[in-house]
């Protein structure tokens, strides 16, 4: 990867995101769940609730509590990874429910908690965005009420170039100036931002043009949930008929 020409290894534009899917319905036991993927990332998420929240002294009587727990499985790494949380894992569960929070209608459950529960399958940088991405769909499957669906992705900058979607590969890249990642999630459809979390170091400058790159690839995320959600909606319709 130089700087005059941006070779990315797996031959994307910088302003290209890796091959999205999504799936909704993926957990039958779940009041919603959602399955989505950045190429090799895949995190699924599986939302119960809402239900009362015990014990009662927890209870907040004017507004519903969103509860988050992320995870990498054991098998979804390289070098196998402990089971159980990690200092990583507390951190990522609790920017995920930042990320959320805003787009959920939480004052309309009063007393309860909605469980949200996203673990990674297979990683290649990403997953908290991959998660929040499952995340927002399986709370809208559970027919929660939502201001917005959230999309999240993963921008930075390898040595001077800004790319999208950043694989294990470019977020550990080392000559020049390094990598950068910036973790965003934004409701879609308004101007307001709900994380953004950066690892390495970027100019102020550019930081308009990252901001830029996060509207335009959240646009992406967002047909490729909507779709997910809409596929369904149709197809539990077919099989009420
Ligand atoms: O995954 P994300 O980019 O949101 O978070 P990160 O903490 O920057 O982790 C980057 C990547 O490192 C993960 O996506 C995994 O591919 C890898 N990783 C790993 O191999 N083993 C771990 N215990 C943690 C992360």
């Amino acid at each position: 990867m130089t700087t005059k020409q941006l070779k990315r290894s797996d031959g994307r534009k910088a302003n290209e995101l890796r091959k999205m899917t999504a799936k909704v319905g993926v957990v039958p036991n779940a009041d919603g769940s959602a399955m989505f993927s950045f190429g090799d990332t895949v995190a699924i998420a599986a939302v119960y609730g809402p239900r009362q929240l015990h014990p009662q002294h927890l209870q907040n009587p004017s507004t519903g509590i969103l509860r988050c727990v992320y995870d990498l499985l054991s098998f979804s790494v390289y070098d196998r990874k402990r089971p159980g949380p990690s200092r990583r894992s507390n951190e990522i569960s609790k920017v995920t429910g930042w990320a959320l929070e805003p787009a959920v209608d939480l004052d309309a459950f009063p007393n309860t908690v909605i469980d949200v529960q996203i673990y990674i399958l297979q990683a290649d940088a990403g997953t908290r965005t991959a998660g929040i991405n499952a995340a927002s769909m399986a709370l809208a499957h559970a027919g929660i009420p939502m201001r917005d669906l959230v999309c999240s992705v993963a921008l930075g900058k390898i040595d001077k170039d800004l790319i999208a979607d950043l694989t294990k590969e470019e977020e550990d890249f080392k000559e020049g100036e390094g990598a950068t990642d910036f973790a965003i999630a934004k409701l879609a459809t308004c101007d307001e931002f709900s994380l953004l979390q950066m690892d390495g170091k970027i100019q102020p400058e550019k930081v308009k043009e990252i901001t830029k790159m996060a509207e335009e690839t959240c646009k992406e995320i967002y047909e490729v949930q909507k779709k997910a959600l809409k596929d369904v909606v149709e197809s539990d319709m077919e099989e009420k008929k």
